[in-house]
């Protein structure tokens, strides 16, 4: 057999070893209850197992909670099986005594909702969370979250949104991990483990629900809602890995996107929902629309009306319809049609009761309905202690010249901005059960040191009045701290924005206090990249802290001080005009790489190609330097022979905080596979860690590349490795870099 030939048979064995679906991680029903399932469905009407595949909303009115009169006739004829956005014991327990107490099988509700990045407690936004780079930290945030969350009635939360996001002008992009697809795969992974605990059927546990499958980040010009289409190659590659790295953590139920992808709704599309899903990945959970996007089908123009679309759902696998009640009203009528069938509803529902026997609701249905329990946990002083935390830890500085931070004790601040004392913005979107009076404002977070205030202008408007007052009292200060940004529901559903600037006049307040001579920190908080070039050129010193949630104030306050060193790093790249959007660090390298000097080259006649601030880029208080980077491949020799099958690669580098203060950093380890069967990206994440350094102190780290790290879908389609050069590269952001070559 000749070398080549063998190393051919080697990649074929190595892509069946990849794609074998089950691991023990998957969720997976427990012993003994498919014969209880089965045994509750050979006693259950047709109308009844309906009800288990319907999902309704209760509303909350200004009075409290509410729930239609409608819906909860549904409850007791078992006609409606779950319900959301119902929360606090009270509520649940009064909805879930209708199930249990008034319907003829007595079977308990699922209550779902969008706890996102916190219940009562509020931690930073979920893409000021990825800036953290600290897994342990996001964990316990969704961890925190999820036991808030049980102890308020609740069971199932739609999150965490895995989403890739590279284009900022998508508003969602605040709801998700950032741009880079390893990146995401871990904070998914380390958010299912934090929503679903230890195990189903622990009171602090609740479901995950994996969205929004699928693609749902990459809507054509950033515009919620729109068409997703892409190469199928980039789609696996780039888009698809998150969902598949939260399903395999075991996540328990996985809800569809509004988009349609290559031509099919996502909520109608079979390619998606049964072969990439429950096929390849074999999840065995349940899959739940998005809200009405059965009946939104209708919309895309693939069915005439929403009998069809149920019909097309159905088939393609959807199991549970959000508040479209397609099922409810027309499911009956197909199948006596023959469109659908009574086996395809029978596995809908196994799926769902499944769960709900997991969850331990048959034994004991008020669970998490413990009106004490729920009186201790919501916000105590550890959760505010953890939210304080991760809200440090998920700030970023994008610039600090003069040393104008961390400030010094004893300096007069003059601290402007319409968020400066703001509340209400500070908990974001999906903000869950928070309460925005709770949140600590920056002044709040500043309040001990000499502060003269004031707000300068509004988020939105062009009124500049208060310019003079913020210009005079910046006249008596000895620094300037500005606080500016978006408003919370600027970012979220249905927010895209075509311009990526700061809202109203807040620009022009930010350079009028620059033209002062007093060194200006601007403090950011917004739900997605901006494009602010003349704000990152003429400001002393930038930092970015997203909407960081309940204990906002203090943790900004804790960086702006130097009492916390900041660590962040961007999970999203920061453009400089909106005309370069979409913008991510992964690309390829083009037939003609941008060369500033050659003006046939891939590149804007009146921009840079390079963003404001690449991905992976942050400050600290300190500096680093990385040496000694090594690479070593190590190749299975299998009887006799090299092969590439389990091919390694051992990296090491050594770091050295050359700065005065103790401070973290994310050391970053990309890749490039330098000749490839199909174009490869000029680098890509690979992995990280995040190290604490004494000044002078260096420390050795040491990487191991898979095969799977280094393997993609190759010319064929099949996924793995192919030999050749491979360019190691490891620093504390996607630019700053040193490099080895390796030959594998
Ligand atoms: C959103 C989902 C959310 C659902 C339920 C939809 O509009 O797209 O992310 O989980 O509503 O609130």
């Amino acid at each position: 057999m000749t070398l080549f030939r063998f190393i051919k048979i080697a990649f074929f064995l190595s892509s069946l070893w990849l794609i074998q679906p089950a691991t023990a991680q998957n969720y997976r029903p427990s012993a003994g209850i498919d014969a209880r399932v089965d045994a509750l469905l050979s006693r259950m009407t047709l109308d009844e197992k309906i009800g288990q595949l319907t999902l309704y909303t209760t509303d909350w009115g200004s009075t409290g909670p509410t729930i239609r009169e409608g819906y909860k006739n549904d409850i007791r004829s078992g006609a409606c099986g779950n319900l959301f956005n119902s929360h606090t014991t009270e509520f649940v327990r009064e909805l879930q005594k209708v199930a249990v107490e008034e319907t003829r099988l007595k079977i308990p509700l699922l209550f779902g909702f969008d706890v996102i990045h916190g219940y009562k407690t509020i931690f930073p936004i979920p893409l000021g969370e990825a800036a953290s780079w600290d897994l342990e930290a996001i964990e316990k945030s969704a961890r925190v979250a999820a036991t808030e969350a049980t102890a308020a009635g609740l069971n199932w939360t739609y999150a965490p949104m895995v989403d890739i996001g590279r284009d900022p002008r998508w508003g969602r992009v605040m709801e998700g991990g950032g741009e880079d697809t390893w990146l995401g795969c871990r904070i998914a992974e380390a958010r299912v483990r934090g929503i679903q605990g230890k195990k189903l059927g622990d009171p602090d546990a609740m479901l995950a629900c994996v969205k929004h499958f699928a693609g749902y980040g990459a809507p054509i010009a950033g515009r919620d809602y729109n068409t997703v289409d892409m190469s199928e190659r980039y789609f696996r590659e780039y888009y698809l890995p998150p969902y598949e790295a939260a399903v395999r953590a075991g996540a328990a139920t996985v809800m569809t996107s509004f988009n349609d992808y290559d031509g099919v709704p996502a909520t109608g599309n079979k390619f998606l929902l049964d072969q990439i899903l429950r096929k390849e990945w074999g999840f065995e959970g349940f899959v739940v629309t998005d809200y009405t996007s059965i009946n939104e089908m209708v919309n895309h123009g693939v069915v005439a009306n929403d009998k069809e679309a149920g019909e097309l759902s159905l088939n393609a696998g959807v199991d549970m319809d959000m508040q479209g009640a397609v099922y409810q009203r027309f499911l009956k009528q197909s199948m006596q049609e023959g469109k659908v069938t009574q086996a395809q509803i029978d596995e809908g529902v196994r799926r769902v009761l499944r769960l709900k026997f997991e969850l331990g609701l048959f034994e004991d249905p008020y669970k998490y309905c413990n009106a004490a329990r729920e009186k201790a946990t919501l916000f105590s002083p550890e959760n505010r202690a953890a939210a304080r935390d991760v809200a440090r830890k998920s700030i970023v500085l994008l610039k600090n010249e003069k040393q104008a931070l961390p400030l010094k004790k004893g300096q007069k601040i003059a601290l402007i901005g319409p968020l400066a004392e703001n509340k209400s913005e500070l908990i974001g979107n999906w903000n869950g059960a928070g309460n925005a009076n709770d949140c600590v404002s920056l002044r709040e977070g500043l309040a001990g040191n000499e502060l003269l205030f004031a707000k300068g202008c509004d988020l939105v408007g062009e009124d500049k009045t208060g310019f003079a007052e913020a210009l005079r009292l910046a006249a008596q200060s000895d620094v300037v701290v500005v606080v500016v940004g978006e408003g919370a529901m600027m970012s979220g559903e249905a927010a895209a924005r075509a311009d990526l600037g700061l809202p109203g006049v807040q620009e022009d307040l930010v350079l009028e206090l620059v033209k002062t001579g007093k060194p200006v920190v601007v403090v950011l908080m917004n739900g997605r990249p901006l494009a602010i070039p003349r704000i990152a050129e003429s400001a002393t010193a930038i930092l970015e802290t997203w909407w960081l949630g309940t204990e906002a104030g203090n943790a900004i306050a804790d960086v702006l001080y130097g009492v916390y060193n900041p660590s962040g790093k961007l999970p999203m790249t920061f453009p400089r005009s909106v005309g370069q959007v979409p913008i991510f660090y992964n690309e390829r390298n083009t037939g003609r790489p941008y060369d500033p000097n050659s003006k046939w080259t891939s590149k804007y006649i009146d921009s840079p190609n390079s963003p404001q601030w690449p991905f992976g880029f942050g400050l600290s208080y300190t500096t680093f330097s990385y040496k000694e980077l090594k690479a070593s491949p190590e190749l299975t020799v299998l009887r006799g022979t090299p092969t590439l099958e389990r091919a390694r690669i051992q990296v090491s580098v050594q770091v050295t905080n050359t700065g005065k203060v103790a401070g973290e950093e994310v050391v970053q380890l990309y890749i490039r596979d330098l000749v490839g069967s199909v174009t490869r990206p000029v680098k890509e994440l690979k992995g990280f860690k995040k190290i604490l350094l004494q000044p002078g102190e260096t420390r050795e780290l040491k990487f191991t590349l898979t095969e799977k790290d280094l393997s993609f879908y190759r010319r064929d389609m099949t996924f793995g490795t192919e030999p050749g050069e491979y360019e190691i590269m490891v620093g504390g952001d996607s630019e700053a870099l040193t490099k080895v070559k390796v030959k594998l």
